[in-house]
């Protein structure tokens, strides 16, 4: 279909050649001049298609749905770079690069417009439920250049309170035939202060091109919103999150210094996100009763949202906590959904790297000897074979919020709406399906809407003994595996309001989101065509 438009625009450019039209004079001077005059219409016509040609090539390469991103782009990098975090660091250098000349890949036709994909979390509405999860820009280098390519959602981060090397290289390993990856990064991280710079330099930048100025009253403005466009992400129906995680060298048990990295962090980074993302351990310390497990996670997790509300901006950002795959016993999963009721986060992201080693995809399949090695190699698994246990997990998160607080659960607590979209029905349209996880379910549980900012009221309540109008329906983000808009579809009707990727973003190219969107879209169709 591109291919014929494409076509269409040369033909309507280049129409059929006609005869040459030219004056007749003396036949010297004559043919001297047809022949300047074919050759000034020759210089012409390729002086033309050298710049259509450009201009189309550069419509073309710039536009996420072009499948040279898939075929071209991502095996040459692998080829050119043999190793996965060099040849990461080029693909953002060329992101960046590519930026400052205007010339960046980017979604083209605003294919979100319509609003079929559109949805509501913390009171604001996503143009889009996709999103790009932690790792991709650890340092906050390409977070607008990443919003481009069509997620609703960027997550910046890792980020450490002080700078940290990580463990040694290599510490990323591809395994092609599988669209895996494992790695084993060990959260290298410049620091807080070095990632908040650049980002108040992007948020600087963009007052001055609005025309507010370029100095700390015209980057106020924009953080208190009066540009009209969320604080982090500085795109209407998009948010930015920021990840936070602790030192390497800051003691798991010293909950005090626990919780000054993290103060730390939000002090620095806070004002510039949207969605502040914490990287917490689940309470599963062998020996201590489930409640005692909970205790340090919650303290953790409330010294957050204090923290968040100290962050010099007219809303804040809310709050979420990343959960490993990996910690997934019925203790540590209910135990994270208790810290995150008790302490007031707003919601929780399901999923990230494996620690397990999951069977090749498709069944029965052997690993080529290259890659059998390298699945050894220590480090968090990520690719496709995780889909399964994330959409498994999610269900259960949403159960398990959706309970409320554990105190209650028992007696008065009010179940969410009976019927809302697990995921094990027969999908609709994708309308109906995000409607149902979302807005529908969502609007009755909410008393005091969760918005960004809104995080100050409701922890006030929540250091209330878990009132029963207490806050709004706690968002899930999945993580984990998801690679196509079938995916994608199914884990946001398991009650998850953004899929996220990564390694799927590795294997497809900067075309992915687009490409994963338009599968949902499809996939809608056909829903309710079949219906
Ligand atoms: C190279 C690499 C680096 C990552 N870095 C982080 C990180 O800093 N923090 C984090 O929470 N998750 C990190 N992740 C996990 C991803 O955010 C994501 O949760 C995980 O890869 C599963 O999603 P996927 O299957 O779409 O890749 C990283 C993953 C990869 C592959
Ligand atoms: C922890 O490590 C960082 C750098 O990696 C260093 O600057 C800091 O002093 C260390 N802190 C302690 C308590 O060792
Ligand atoms: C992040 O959380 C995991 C457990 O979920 C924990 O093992 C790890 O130490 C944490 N990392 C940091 C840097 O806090
Ligand atoms: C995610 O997995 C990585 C290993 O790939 C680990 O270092 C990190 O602590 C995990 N984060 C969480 C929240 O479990
Ligand atoms: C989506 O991806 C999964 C996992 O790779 C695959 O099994 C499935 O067939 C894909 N679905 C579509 C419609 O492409």
């Amino acid at each position: 279909m591109r291919t014929l438009h494409l076509r269409t625009s040369i033909a309507r450019v280049f129409p059929p050649r006609r005869p040459l039209l030219l004056p007749t004079r003396h036949a010297s001077t004559a043919a001297t001049d047809a022949r300047s005059a074919v050759t000034r219409t020759k210089n012409l016509i390729y002086g033309t298609s050298l710049t259509l040609g450009i201009l189309l090539g550069y419509l073309y390469v710039t536009d996420t749905r072009a499948s040279i991103h898939q075929w071209l782009v991502t095996p040459a990098l692998r080829l050119i770079y043999p190793d996965g975090e060099d040849a990461h660091h080029a693909g953002t250098g060329v992101l960046k690069a590519l930026y400052s000349f205007g010339i960046h890949p980017r979604e083209r036709g605003s294919p979100d417009a319509s609003g079929d994909l559109e949805v509501e979390i913390f009171g604001q509405t996503l143009s889009n439920p996709i999103g790009t999860s932690a790792g991709i820009d650890k340092g906050g280098e390409v977070p607008t250049q990443l919003l481009a390519l069509g997620p609703a959602i960027v997550e910046v981060g890792g980020v450490t309170p002080l700078p940290q090397p990580g463990n040694p290289k290599p510490r990323v390993f591809r395994l092609p035939s599988q669209n895996a990856l494992i790695n084993r990064y060990g959260f290298n991280s410049e620091g807080a202060e070095m990632v908040a710079m650049r980002l108040r330099h992007r948020v600087r930048e963009f007052a001055y091109h609005m025309g507010y100025g370029i100095d700390e009253e015209a980057e106020q403005m924009v953080l208190d919103g009066e540009a009209g466009v969320p604080p982090g992400s500085l795109t209407p129906g998009r948010l930015m999150a920021v990840q936070i995680t602790k030192n390497k060298n800051t003691s798991e048990h010293d909950i005090e210094a626990v919780k000054r990295d993290y103060s730390f962090c939000v002090k620095y980074l806070g004002k510039y996100a949207d969605i502040i993302v914490v990287n917490v351990s689940s309470p599963n310390t062998p020996g201590l009763r489930a409640l005692q497990n909970v205790e340090p996670l919650t303290h953790i997790l409330r010294s957050v949202v204090q923290a968040v509300k100290q962050v010099e901006r007219k809303n804040k950002p809310v709050i979420m906590v990343k959960v490993s795959p990996d910690e997934d016993s019925e203790e540590q999963v209910s135990g994270i959904c208790e810290a995150v009721w008790a302490s007031g986060v707003d919601g929780v992201i399901v999923g990230n790297t494996t620690m397990k080693r999951p069977d090749p995809l498709p069944k029965g399949f052997l690993l080529p000897k290259s890659e059998a090695n390298i699945v050894l190699e220590q480090g968090g698994y990520s690719g496709p074979q995780m889909f399964e246990r994330t959409l498994a997990l999610v269900k259960r998160y949403r159960k398990m919020l959706d309970h409320g607080p554990k105190q209650i659960e028992s007696s008065e607590f009010e179940k969410p709406v009976s019927g809302h979209s697990t995921g094990d029905e027969p999908s609709s349209s994708i309308i109906d399906k995000l409607e149902s996880s979302n807005t529908k379910a969502g609007n009755l549980l909410n008393s005091a809407t969760s918005s960004i900012g809104a995080s100050t009221e409701r922890s006030k309540e929540d250091a209330a003994p878990a009132p029963k109008t207490h806050g709004s329906r706690k968002v899930i983000f999945a993580t984990g595996g998801i690679t196509n808009g079938t995916q994608a579809r199914e884990i946001l009707g398991a009650g998850a309001s953004v899929a996220m990727v990564y390694t799927a973003l590795i294997y497809g190219g900067v075309g992915t989101i687009t490409r994963i969107k338009e599968e949902m879209r499809d996939d809608a169709k056909k829903a309710t065509k079949s219906q």
